[in-house]
C-alpha cells in the first residue's frame, strides 16, 4: 500500500434487496473485493470491509407491487437470503448491514441535513411525469421508454441498461408508466437538486488529472460524462418507500436512492466500529476503495464524491476498480427472464462447490471487457485445473510423504541446481501475484498462482522421487521437503482466491497463521512436523452435474418464451360469400409416409368420400407417419393442385400451430362419414 495510507477501507456496492444475486454481481463485484481484503489481511494492513443491502428505492417497491406485499416483506426477505449465501461463498464482510436500518436512516437524514444548511442544495419546481390513474409520480424505474441516446425501448427513467447511459424520466421518448402502461400527463412538483455543475472543475482536477491510473474502462466513463458537462441532480423523490426528506414541508418526499445507498456505507461503518468510524471516513491516511459494477460508475465516481466534496469533511476514494459484465451462455444475464445463475441456488445444488465458483468467476473475471460464464468452461476449469493441477500435485505431495515418512516432513539435504531453479520460479510467481493483487489484476494473480502449482508439478514429475526411492533415498528427502514447502507456498498464495481450500490445506500441513510473508519461503513446514490427514481439496464435477444446470437455464428460456407467446392478430375481415368458396371437408388417412429427401413433408392417401387423392403437408416433424393411419382429418378440399418434391399435392390438411410452433392435425372430435363438409 502507498506509504500515504495507514489503513483501507473496502466498500462494495450495496445489492438492491428485491432479488438474490447472481454470478454477475459476484465476478464483478464481491469476489474481487473479498480477494483484495483477504490479500491485505494477509499482509497484516489494518482494513475494514463493508457490505450492506439497498432497501430503498423503486426496483423495492415495483417488486413488492408484483407479489402483493409490502416493500419490507421483500427486503427483508431478501436482504437475509443475499447475506446468508454471502457468508456461506466466504465473502469475508466486516459487516453486512442494511439501509432500512435506524442507523442509516439517522445518519442519511443527518447528511441530508447538513447539506441543506450549508445551503448546498438548490429548490426547484419543474414538470415531471405523472401517473393519473395511478395517483403517483414516475421516477426512474416507475417509467419505461425510448432511450434518447441508443433507441433502446425498454430504457428506464432512470438508466438504460442497453448503452448504460444514466438519464433522467423527462429525457426518455415515448414514456409509459410501469404501474399501468398508460402514457403520463406532466405535472408540477419540487425537488432538492445538488448542482454537480458547480463540483465539475475539481470533478475534473481530481479525476483526469490526479487519477490517471483508475482503470481506463472507469476513468473512460468519468471523462465522457465530465466531457459532456455535468448538471444539477434531483436527491429527492415523490414516493412513499424511502427516507423522508428531513426538512420542512417536505411531506410526501423521500431521499432519491442514489443519495442514500452510498451513505449507507458510512452507516454500515457506524454499525461495525462506532465512533471510532470517522477514522475510516474523514482521516486522510485512510485509503477508500469502492468495488463496483459498471453501471455503479458514475454515481460512485461523480454523484457521491459531489456529495462528499459538498459535505467537505469526508475522504474522497482512493479507487473504484469497476468491473465489466459477465454473460451467461453467451447471453446478457437477465432477472426479469431468469437468465441467471443465483448464488443461493447454486450453494444448494452444488454443495461444497464454494472455491470452484470463486475460481471460475476470477479465471474469467470482467476486469478489461464483458465476459462469458459457461457450465462446461466451469466444469473444464475445474477438473483440469483444480482437480489436475492444484489438486493433483498437493495429493501427490501429501500421499508420497505419508507412503514414505510416515507423514513426517523429512530434513532437505543440499539443494541442487534443478532445485534451486523450482524455489526461484516459486519465489518469482508469488511475488507476482502479490503484485497483481495490488493492481487489481485479479485474473493474472490468478494464473500467477497456478504457475506454482503447475512449477510444483513440474518438479515431482521431471525428479521422479518414485523411482530415486529405491536408487537415492537421500535425494527423495529433499525433493519431498521442497515440495511440501511449495504446498506451504499454495496455501498462502491461493487464500484470498480459494479459502476453504486453504483452509484444509493448512490443517493438512499443521499450519495454525498464514501471512503473506511466508510467500517465497522454504522453510515454512519444519522438519519433523507431521501432516494432517489427507483431505480431498476437489472433486470432479460430472457431465450430469453441469448438464442439469444447462437445463435448467433452456427451462427459464422455454418458460419465458411461452409467456411472451401471443396469437397472431386476426386477418381482414371476410364476407360470407367469401367464406363459402373454401370447401372444408373431413377425410379418413388410408396410408401416410415420409416423402423422400425431404425433412418436413408428409404424404396421404386420403378418403374423400367419393375418391381417394393425394395431399402433402409439413408436418413430418411432429408424427410418425403411421400414427395418422386410420385417423380422420380436416382438409380444404378445393385447395388448388400444387407440385411439392415432385408430389402434386390435392388439397391441404389443417393443422394448428402452437406457441412453441408445433403443428397439430385438426380433425372432427367424433367419427362422422369421410367428405362431410366442415363449416
Ligand atoms: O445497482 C445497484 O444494485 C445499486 N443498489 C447499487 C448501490 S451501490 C451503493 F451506492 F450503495
Ligand atoms: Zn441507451
Amino acid at each position: 500500500m502507498d506509504k500515504k495510507f495507514k489503513r483501507t477501507l473496502v466498500t462494495t456496492a450495496l445489492p438492491y434487496a428485491n432479488g438474490p444475486v447472481h454470478i454477475g454481481h459476484l465476478a464483478g463485484v464481491y469476489v474481487p473485493a473479498d480477494i483484495y481484503v483477504r490479500y491485505l489481511r494477509l499482509k497484516g494492513d489494518d482494513v475494514l470491509f463493508i457490505g450492506g443491502s439497498d432497501e430503498h428505492g423503486v426496483p423495492i417497491t415495483i417488486k413488492a407491487k408484483a407479489e402483493g406485499v409490502t416493500p419490507q416483506d421483500i427486503v427483508d426477505r431478501y436482504h437475509n437470503i443475499i447475506k446468508d449465501s454471502f457468508a456461506e461463498l466466504g465473502i469475508s464482510f466486516d459487516v453486512y448491514g442494511r439501509t432500512t436500518s435506524d442507523t442509516h436512516r439517522r445518519t442519511a437524514s443527518d447528511f441530508f441535513r447538513r447539506l441543506y444548511e450549508k445551503g448546498e442544495f438548490i429548490e426547484k419546481t419543474s414538470e415531471q411525469l405523472y401517473d393519473e390513474e395511478a395517483g403517483q409520480f414516475l421516477a426512474d424505474r416507475y417509467v419505461i421508454g425510448t432511450c434518447p441516446h441508443c433507441g433502446n425501448e425498454r430504457a428506464y427513467g432512470d438508466q438504460c441498461e442497453a448503452c448504460g447511459t444514466s438519464l433522467n424520466a423527462t429525457d426518455l421518448i415515448n414514456p409509459k408508466s410501469a404501474i399501468t402502461g398508460n402514457a403520463p400527463v406532466m405535472r408540477e412538483t419540487s425537488h432538492w437538486y445538488l448542482p454537480l455543475d458547480k463540483w465539475e472543475p475539481r470533478l475534473r482536477q481530481w479525476i483526469l488529472e490526479e487519477h490517471k491510473e483508475w482503470k481506463p474502462n472507469v476513468y473512460g466513463q468519468c471523462k465522457s460524462w465530465l466531457d459532456l458537462g455535468l448538471q444539477p441532480r434531483a436527491v429527492s423523490r415523490d414516493l412513499d418507500w424511502g427516507i423522508p426528506v428531513p426538512v420542512e414541508g417536505a411531506e410526501g418526499k423521500v431521499l432519491y436512492v442514489w443519495f442514500d445507498a452510498p451513505i449507507g456505507y458510512v452507516s454500515n461503518t457506524i454499525d461495525c466500529v462506532g465512533d471510532d468510524w470517522t477514522r475510516w471516513w474523514k482521516d486522510p491516511e485512510t485509503r477508500m476503495l469502492h468495488f463496483i459494477g459498471k453501471d455503479n460508475i458514475v454515481f460512485h465516481c461523480i454523484v457521491f464524491p459531489a456529495m462528499l466534496m459538498a459535505d467537505g469533511t469526508y475522504n474522497l476514494p482512493d479507487n473504484v476498480p469497476a468491473n465489466e459484465f459477465l454473460n451467461l451462455e453467451d447471453d446478457k444475464i437477465s432477472t426479469s427472464r431468469n437468465w441467471a445463475v443465483w448464488l443461493h441456488e447454486y450453494l444448494r445444488e452444488l454443495p461444497g462447490k464454494q472455491d470452484t465458483l470463486r475460481y471460475v468467476l476470477t479465471a474469467n473475471a470482467p476486469e478489461t471487457k464483458d465476459n462469458n460464464f459457461t457450465w462446461k468452461d466451469f466444469q473444464t476449469r475445474n477438473n483440469s485445473e483444480l482437480v489436475a493441477i492444484l489438486g493433483n500435485f498437493i495429493n501427490r505431495a501429501v500421499v508420497l510423504m505419508g507412503k514414505y515418512y510416515g507423514g513426517e516432513v523429512p530434513e532437505a539435504g543440499e539443494l541442487t541446481e534443478f532445485d534451486r531453479q523450482t524455489t526461484e520460479e516459486v519465489r518469482r510467481a508469488a511475488e507476482a501475484v502479490g503484485l497483481n493483487l495490488d493492481n487489481f489484476k485479479f485474473r493474472e494473480a490468478l494464473r500467477e498462482a497456478m504457475n506454482v502449482a503447475r512449477a510444483g508439478n513440474k518438479y515431482l514429475a521431471d525428479s521422479e522421487p518414485w523411482k530415486l526411492v529405491k536408487t537415492d533415498p537421500e535425494r527423495v528427502k529433499t525433493i519431498l521437503n521442497v515440495a511440501i514447502q511449495i504446498c506451504a507456498n499454495l496455501a498462502v498464495i491461493f487464500e484470498p482466491f480459494l479459502p476453504f481450500m486453504a483452509g484444509k490445506l493448512c490443517r493438512m500441513l499443521g499450519i495454525d497463521r498464514l501471512d503473506w510473508g511466508m510467500a517465497g519461503r522454504f522453510d515454512l513446514i519444519a522438519a519433523g512436523t507431521k501432516l494432517g490427514e489427507p483431505e480431498l481439496l476437489f472433486e470432479k464435477i460430472e457431465d450430469s452435474t453441469v448438464e442439469a444446470q444447462v437445463q435448467k437455464l433452456l427451462d427459464a428460456k422455454e418458460k419465458n418464451r411461452l409467456a411472451a407467446w401471443k396469437p397472431e392478430p386476426v386477418k381482414e375481415t371476410v364476407d360470407f360469400p367469401t367464406y363459402e368458396k373454401l370447401d372444408i371437408r373431413v377425410g379418413k388417412v388410408v396410408e401416410c409416409e415420409k416423402v423422400p429427401k425431404a425433412d418436413k413433408l408428409l404424404r396421404f392417401l386420403i378418403d374423400d368420400g367419393m375418391d381417394k387423392r393425394t395431399i402433402v403437408s409439413g408436418i413430418a416433424k411432429f408424427y410418425k407417419p403411421e400414427e395418422l393411419v386410420g385417423k380422420e382429418v380436416c382438409f380444404i378440399a378445393n385447395f388448388a393442385p400444387r407440385k411439392l418434391k415432385g408430389v402434386v399435392s390435392e388439397g391441404m390438411i389443417l393443422s394448428a400451430q402452437d406457441s412453441d410452433g408445433r403443428l397439430v392435425v385438426i380433425g372432427p372430435q367424433g367419427e362422422v362419414a369421410p367428405g362431410s363438409s366442415v363449416g
